[in-house]
């Protein structure tokens, strides 16, 4: 077995999918092989770093960001004033790595949208009680849902080779600006009928995703974060849904305290009655911002406010040899019309 998915394996023995370790044994023990596993998959992308292919990937990233940016500010008439020109002085959106590293509103665009600094995802198997099946490939999630919105843009490295890993199907969700999933019929959540902030897209040729969104609100006991899963050759069926494949990869992703701290002081996120966890206060998250390792999704203000919009970006690394299939547990699955709630999930044993 490939180390990565020895570890991951050994991850998802100690730590279940869908709760917490409860002992303080279990949780110290799941810390340190997490740890492990996040030191071998940096190791991993570092070591892509140097290669030529890597390099024309990541010009084409920074090339393709700013693009989206330009993009997205011209078609939210933010970029009318010519003195904007310069534009990306008003980029405040450092994650936490940058702003470790010292990079300020003079930092060029170029080494601030590069992806190299970017690491892997933390290759944890917590899908979470909400994840729903066959939802529609489809780039805007939006579903008129009120928030900042967000451009989200995810790359997927393969570990191994350090190429771009085309043809997956990435699945994301996420609760809206006050904390609720769509697609699911627990108490207080949206529904089986509805399907904001959740869709599929395939990875191209560069190992990239977009999604067009609203940034997420927060709910009791989680911090913010956007679930994210890859799969590897599914079968897409003719009515724009996939079925089958091999789950490479289940995750989720994380903002700086920043960014949730603008987004959450605007409308209609400053309704929601919910405590907000931090991500240090978060038992998945918290482990994660060490100088060696940064988990934080990059993010740039397209304007001057963030309800002007934010462009996210993360470029992740994954084993092509994992195989996650058993920790795919869908609490629905949707139908247009609406969904069918699917048995509690097994737990997931690796
Ligand atoms: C990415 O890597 C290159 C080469 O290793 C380096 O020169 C550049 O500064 C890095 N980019 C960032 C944003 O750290
Ligand atoms: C797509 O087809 C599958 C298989 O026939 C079906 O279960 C699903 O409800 C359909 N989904 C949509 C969105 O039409």
């Amino acid at each position: 077995m490939p180390l990565a998915t020895t570890l991951v394996a050994l991850l998802a023995c100690v730590a279940g999918v869908l709760g917490h370790p409860s002992s303080e044994e279990d949780k110290k023990a799941y810390l340190e092989t997490r740890s492990r596993v996040i030191a071998h998959t940096r190791r991993s992308l570092e070591r892509c770093a140097d290669s030529p292919e890597a390099r024309a990937l990541e010009e084409r990233a920074v090339a393709r960001r700013m693009a989206k940016a330009e993009e997205l500010r011209a078609k939210y008439g933010l970029n009318k004033d010519k003195r904007d020109r310069q534009w990306f002085q008003h980029y405040n959106g450092l994650s936490h790595d940058m702003s470790y590293k010292g990079y300020n509103l003079n930092t060029p665009a170029k080494t601030l949208f590069s992806s190299n600094t970017t690491c892997a995802l933390v290759p944890e198997t917590i899908i979470g009680p909400y994840y729903v099946e066959g939802e529609l490939i489809r780039s805007d999630i939006t579903d008129g849902q009120k928030g900042v919105r967000a451009h989200v843009d995810y790359q997927f490295i393969n570990i191994r080779t350090c190429k771009p890993m085309p043809d997956l199907l990435i699945d994301i969700w996420h609760c809206n600006a006050l904390g609720v999933y769509s697609g699911v019929s627990a108490p207080g959540q949206g529904g089986l009928d509805t399907t904001y902030g959740r869709g599929v897209q395939k990875t191209d040729a560069d190992g990239v995703v977009q999604f067009d969104t609203i940034f997420p609100g927060h709910y009791e006991g989680r911090a913010t974060h956007i679930h994210v899963m890859s799969t590897d050759h599914a079968r897409v069926l003719p009515n724009g849904t996939f079925e089958g494949g091999t789950v490479r990869h289940i995750g989720q992703t994380y903002f700086d305290e920043s960014v949730i701290k603008a987004v959450e002081a605007t409308e209609p996120y400053r309704r929601n009655p919910a405590r907000r966890t931090t991500n240090l206060q978060d038992f998945f998250a918290g482990d994660q911002a060490t100088p060696q390792y940064d988990p934080f999704v990059k993010h740039v203000y397209l304007g001057k406010k963030p309800q002007d919009g934010l462009l996210l970006f993360l470029s992740i690394g994954l084993d092509p040899d994992a195989d996650y299939n058993e920790c795919r547990t869908p609490a629905a699955h949707w139908h247009p019309g609406g969904g069918e709630d699917l048995p509690d999930p097994q737990f997931c044993n690796m």
